[in-house]
Parts: structure tokens; C-alpha cells; sequence
């Protein structure tokens, strides 16, 4: 198994890392166009992992040739956030990178399936596919829910005091402004969440769910562990084939009533990608926010040089 990570800043060596921890792959390459930084990544990782007895071997290369016989590729290139900016300024800039990234994954990677993280991330998923190329919308994906839901499960532990590992949490829609977390559709311990919580704890946790990552940005400079480890789970439920439920910015093909488009959506993620996408059953509120998200989604897109 071959996991290849394009862009090797902080989130990209946190993606390998977090792979390299769960043996995901025999080779895990990271490629950057700065000479020397996924070299010294890989050996960093490479030392780590000596350590922690996994078998994953790290390797740093600039030559995007040595992608080919990729089983997975991990799109991280791409500016990040900077304090003050929302995911969608980054638009433009990003594209062009995307695009770019894209022609290489399928000049040398076309049948590997893809995990797109730049943002904004459900246009850049959008944009990614179509400049693949591939003949399977279900292998390109984007990162996007199982970061939010990793945000909302430790603010419903914050407010609740139980165990993180007895919460399970639900968060779709576009992975930006219209971010929506589902106190419906999450629960502890398999009890309904808002037997927990009362409205008005979910309405705050909810915005608290949307806005930390800027607040990491203005604190930190990026976000980077949960990212990673986000990436990490998406491989994992792919090349061990675990049928896992997670949200994933995936492509609609008439699902939600949605058409040409990718966004947050849970979905059984396997060894054959984005295996199904399941359609909730939203109410009024949420369809709301949902057709926000989507709406802001395609008018991304109509600025993408596709
Ligand atoms: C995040 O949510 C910046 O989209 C990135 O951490």
C-alpha cells in the first residue's frame, strides 16, 4: 500500500505522521516543491515511527513522478488560513494550485483515490475531480466533517463531563460559514444528545463548533493535529475497508435534491471510497443552513477555472 501526501507543511507531515502511527501503508510519500522540507519531514516521521514500532517507511521527494503506484493521495498543497481570513478568501489563490495538482495526481496517480484538505474545501474538492479526471466520482473526496465533528464531540464533552469515547456527533454541510452541526443526529452513549443539552448549550455549542478553528489560526498561526488525524481516519476506513460512517465533502449526484456538486455529507467511506452517500432526513432549521451551504458551494464554483 503507497499513501502519497502533496504539500508537506504542518498538516501534510501531520497526515503522514497520523498514518504512519496506524501502519496504514508500507511507503508513505511526502512531496513538496520546496527543496529539503518533505526529506527532513520523512526523517523526522521515519525516527518517530522507529520508535513506535510501525513498519510505514516515510520518503521525502520534489519529483511529482514519484507518485506513481499511489493506492492513496492526500491534496494538501495550497495556502492555509491566516488570521482573519474565512476558508472562501482563499479561493483564487488555491485554485490555480489545485488545478495544477490535479493534472499531476492524473498524469501519475489516476487511479488512486483522493482525500482533498485545501480550502475552501468543497469547491477545491469540486475542482479536483473534475480536473482529474477520474472515471469514479466515489474515489475523490473531500476532508472536511470529520474535522468539524472532532471540534463538536470536545465541546459536547465540555458541556456534558462524560466520556469523549461514549459521544458520537454529526456535522455536514459545507465545511465553512454554513457549517452544520446535528444535535439531532449525534448522541452519548447511544442516548439522543438533546437529552443532554438544552437548546439554547446547543445553539452556542453549535457556534463555538464554526468559528475555532479561526480561533486556533489567531492563536497558533494553523491548525494541524486534528487535521491530520482527521486524514488519518478517512485512509484507514478505506484500506482496511471498515464501511465507516463519517461525513466527507463528497460529490451529489441528485442526492438532497442536489446535483453537480460536493459537499458535507455522511457517508459509508470503504475500500471502494465514498461507498454511499446517506441522505438525512433534515427539518426545516437545518434544511436551511443545508441550502446555505450548498448555495454558497456553487457560487464558489462558478469562479473556478474548470
Ligand atoms: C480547519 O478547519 C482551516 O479548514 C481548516 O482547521
Amino acid at each position: 500500500m503507497k499513501i502519497t501526501v502533496i504539500g508537506s507543511g504542518k498538516v501534510g507531515a501531520s497526515a503522514a505522521l497520523n498514518c504512519g502511527l496506524r501502519e496504514l501503508a508500507n511507503e508513505i510519500l511526502l512531496l513538496d516543491i520546496v527543496q529539503g522540507l518533505p526529506q527532513g519531514e520523512a526523517m523526522d516521521i521515519n525516527h518517530q515511527l522507529s520508535e513506535c514500532g510501525s513498519d510505514s517507511l516515510a520518503r521525502g521527494s520534489n519529483n511529482y513522478e514519484d507518485m506513481r503506484g499511489s493506492d492513496y493521495v492526500v491534496l494538501v498543497a495550497g495556502v492555509g488560513r491566516k488570521p482573519g481570513m474565512t476558508r472562501m478568501d482563499l479561493l483564487k489563490i488555491n485554485a490555480g494550485i489545485v488545478k495544477d495538482v490535479a493534472g499531476k495526481i492524473a498524469s501519475f496517480a489516476k487511479d488512486a483515490t483522493v482525500i482533498v484538505v485545501t480550502n475552501p474545501l468543497d469547491p477545491m474538492t469540486y475542482l479536483a475531480m473534475k480536473a482529474i479526471g477520474s472515471s469514479s466520482k466515489q474515489k475523490v473526496m473531500g476532508m472536511g466533517g470529520m474535522l468539524d465533528l472532532s471540534r463538536f464531540k470536545s465541546f459536547i464533552q465540555e458541556a456534558t463531563g462524560v466520556s469523549r469515547e461514549s459521544i458520537q456527533a454529526m456535522v455536514i454541510s459545507e465545511h465553512g460559514e454554513n457549517m452544520l452541526p446535528l444535535t439531532r443526529f449525534s448522541s452519548i452513549g447511544g442516548i439522543p444528545l438533546h437529552d443532554f443539552i438544552s437548546k439554547e448549550k446547543a445553539a452556542e455549542i453549535f457556534e463555538k463548533t464554526r468559528k475555532v478553528a479561526a480561533e486556533v489560526i489567531a492563536l497558533k498561526g494553523a491548525t494541524v493535529y486534528a487535521p491530520g488525524n482527521a486524514v488519518a481516519t478517512m485512509v484507514e476506513s478505506m484500506a482496511r475497508d471498515k464501511k465507516t460512517v463519517i461525513p466527507v465533502s463528497a460529490y451529489l449526484d441528485g442526492q438532497y435534491g442536489v446535483s453537480d456538486l460536493c459537499i458535507g455529507v455522511p457517508a459509508v467511506i470503504g475500500a471502494g471510497g465514498v461507498e454511499k452517500v446517506i441522505e438525512l432526513k433534515l427539518d426545516g432549521a437545518e434544511q436551511d443552513v443545508f441550502n446555505k451551504g450548498v448555495a454558497s458551494v456553487r457560487e464558489a464554483i462558478k469562479a473556478l477555472p474548470l
